[in-house]
């Protein structure tokens, strides 16, 4: 409870409201995600969660805004979970070292919300931790694709809607004029329009930085939608990252050869 109410302050502090929303969504059968991260974050006075993907096993791929905030953060990833207010044995804990968020992000319009964090032990890679593909370069994702994404869906302004456990929603790639009236910063070559039209029944919040995922692979990130409507939704595109993300990757390679291991 003060959890939310904290987390309705930071809201405030940020460009969106609601993202993530997860309509008509349900509860996944338990590990069925297993590349699913649940990120604690704590800056200054508030806690909050977001959702990410694990990409390596010492990589997760997260929304911007989950991290860019004022006050310094701190972010503890937690792998191999269902019900994250369990104790469960396949749980992965493991606090986050560094992460290097877009240089081009920005609140304003939430553009470029991407960031990569990178764990400071590797993930034990097992049945209930794995990692996902994400879309190359190439592989945009179009209009009519059919896709899901889910989240544990602690974000909620009605406490009675929150969710211990992952859930998932089926989703659709819209067409770009969609969110291009909506939305006057949508911009089509970084971002993904995705939505569940005329569907009220069931709504829930998912978090945000969670995968897209179409076709097996993680096309988008869960970035924004509009203030008090279901739809449509903004998603990062992945894609038109993709050449950035790896160099991270590489560079985060790099840092981890014997003889440039940094102290954290
Ligand atoms: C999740 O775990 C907590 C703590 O064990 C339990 O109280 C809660 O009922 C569980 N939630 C679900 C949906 O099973």
């Amino acid at each position: 409870m003060l959890l939310l109410l904290l987390l309705t302050n930071a809201f405030v502090l940020l460009p969106w409201a609601g993202a993530g929303r997860i309509v008509g969504g349900r509860e996944v059968m338990p590990h069925s995600r297993p590349y699913m991260a649940y990120l604690d974050i704590k800056s200054g006075p508030y806690s909050y969660s977001c959702g990410g993907f694990l990409i390596r096993p010492d990589t997760v791929l997260s929304a911007a805004h989950c991290v860019a905030m004022k006050w310094a953060v701190r972010v503890t990833v937690i792998l191999g979970a269902h019900n994250i207010s369990a104790q469960e044995q396949s749980q992965q804990k493991i606090p986050v070292g560094q992460w290097v968020i877009h240089p081009e992000y920005s609140s304003a319009g939430t553009k470029n919300d991407i960031v990569l964090l990178k764990l400071k032990q590797r993930a034990m890679i097992n049945k209930n931790v794995q990692c996902i593909s994400i879309a190359k370069e190439n592989e945009r994702v179009e209009e009519g694709a059919e896709c899901s994404v889910s989240g544990w869906g602690r974000i909620s302004t009605r406490c009675d809607m929150t969710s211990d456990v992952l859930r998932e929603v089926e989703m659709k790639v819209q067409n770009e004029e969609i969110c291009e009236q909506v939305f006057h910063n949508y911009h089509c070559q970084s971002m993904i329009c995705v939505g569940v039209e005329n569907r009220n029944k069931g709504t829930y919040k998912g978090d945000s930085g969670g995968p897209l995922v179409c076709n097996k692979k993680a096309h988008g990130i869960v970035s924004y939608g509009p203030q008090g409507n279901v739809f449509p939704e903004v998603f990062t595109r992945i894609s038109h990252f993709e050449p950035w993300i790896h160099k991270q990757l590489r560079r985060f390679a790099l840092q981890d050869t014997p003889g440039s291991k940094s102290s954290d």
